[in-house]
């Protein structure tokens, strides 16, 4: 970065501050990841310079014959991993994916039937505070009291709400959905099939989860979380809805794509395709297993009964008597971030409620494995146990430091 370095000082100080950050801390942020070098450099190259408005081959500016290219690799990559019958490699994240995928198939005032928040689902999939809940009616199902989707109920919500789609997806939850259950649901009432995969993509394309694709009409992610990619968002379609999304993209709800990200996605696309990818997502399941088993050890409520994902969602404060903040807090002491989250129906307000999600993906990608997940689990458990003593915080902190530093990352950064 010498011309950084050399022209604005601030902002070099403060990328080489994150840099530190993410080399010295333990990152257990589940939709957090840490990208290759290679897809670092994708990002900083001159496509940020370029509009290409509309899809390759069929552009409204002149210049784009590599564009098409980058985009093209992108959308092609997407189709081998996951076997998509058509893909826009175009959303800017995973919010806007979700929005452009409901305005292609619906129309206002259209009911959906998607997760509830408090349940594991995602702020875009109809929160009041969102503005899809303003343009559509949500309606909320839930997990039952053993943390799985009561399918039966799902059935019967769907009969009695006739909605025109029916959404699976979600940020913390952490079990198997039954894809085909969601298609037989909306088969009987007629309603179209969206899942939005942005946590578990990474997975799916290591083949460490089933792939929901050959069940769903339309399928959203993020290109960031587990796989790995750059900050951004991909619809992956049936050829019937084709058309319709690529329009809502482009022109309904965006304008110039931004090229050096989808030419970063391609890039990370790529790696998703190597067999050492397949690994990785399987290491994942692994360390997140662990990670359940062993907060299990120590007393700790794991939410849905468990994970069979990257994450785990923890009851701390109906396990330790510790908010899901404080626990937070703690955690961000001894340099392991998490974030507080809320657990089904929890009595405890949003800022400051009952749990907390915790994923493997980053620390996976740093080569981290069981034995390392185990160390982890037992400073989790003393740190929360004695969130309140600092000098006990500041012994974790050091070896959490310790462990960061036997599994470097981003060595030829600066
Ligand atoms: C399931 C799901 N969908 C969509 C999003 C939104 O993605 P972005 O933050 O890239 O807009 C997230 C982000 O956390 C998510 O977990």
């Amino acid at each position: 970065m010498k011309n950084l370095k050399k022209q604005d000082p601030q902002v070099y100080k403060a990328v080489l501050g994150e840099i530190k950050r993410q080399q010295e801390g333990m990152e257990l942020i589940a939709s957090e990841n840490y990208v290759s070098e290679a897809v670092l450099e994708a990002l900083g190259t001159v496509f940020t310079n370029k509009y290409s408005e509309g899809y390759p081959g069929r552009r409204y500016y002149g210049g784009q014959e590599y564009t098409d290219v980058v985009e093209t690799l992108a959308i092609e990559r997407t189709k081998k991993l996951f076997g998509a019958e058509h893909v826009n490699v175009q959303p800017l994240s995973g919010a806007p994916a979700n929005m452009i995928a409901y305005s292609a198939v619906l129309k206002p005032g259209d009911k959906v039937l998607g997760m509830d928040l408090s349940h594991g689902g995602h702020l875009t999939h109809g929160h009041p505070v969102t503005l899809s809940a303003k343009v559509y009616n949500f309606v909320r199902y839930k997990t039952d009291a053993s943390g799985k989707i009561d399918y039966k109920q799902l059935e019967e919500m769907a009969i009695k709400e006739k909605p025109q789609m029916i959404l699976a997806g979600f940020s913390a939850y952490t079990r198997q959905l039954d894809y085909k259950k969601f298609q037989q649901i909306a088969k009987k009432v007629g309603a179209i099939t969206m899942i939005d995969i942005a946590h578990i993509a990474g997975l799916i394309a290591g083949q460490a989860v089933p792939n929901p694709v050959p069940y769903f009409d339309i399928v959203t992610t993020t290109t960031h979380k587990t796989l790995r990619g750059p900050r951004g968002g991909m619809i992956l379609c049936k050829k019937k809805y084709a058309e319709a999304i690529d329009k809502a993209a482009f022109p309904g709800f965006q304008g110039g794509p931004h090229m050096n990200n989808v030419a970063a996605k391609a890039v990370a696309l790529g790696e998703a395709l190597k067999p050492s990818f397949k690994t990785y997502a399987k290491q994942v399941i692994k360390n997140a297993k662990v990670l359940e088993v062993e907060l299990m050890k120590y007393g700790f409520k794991i939410m849905f009964g468990g994970t069979d994902n990257h994450m785990v969602l923890v009851d701390v404060f109906g396990s330790k008597g510790v908010s899901g903040k404080e626990a937070e807090k703690a955690l961000d002491k001894i340099g392991i971030t998490v974030n507080k989250n809320m657990i089904p129906d929890d009595p405890r307000k949003p800022m400051d409620p009952s749990g907390v999600r915790i994923g493997v993906p980053a620390i996976t990608t740093r080569g981290m494995k069981e034995k390392e997940v185990k160390m982890i689990a037992n400073w989790i458990n003393a740190a929360i146990e004695s969130h309140d003593n600092d000098k006990v915080l500041k012994e974790i902190h050091r070896a959490v430091i310790g462990l960061c530093k036997k599994f470097p990352i981003y060595k030829n950064l600066r």
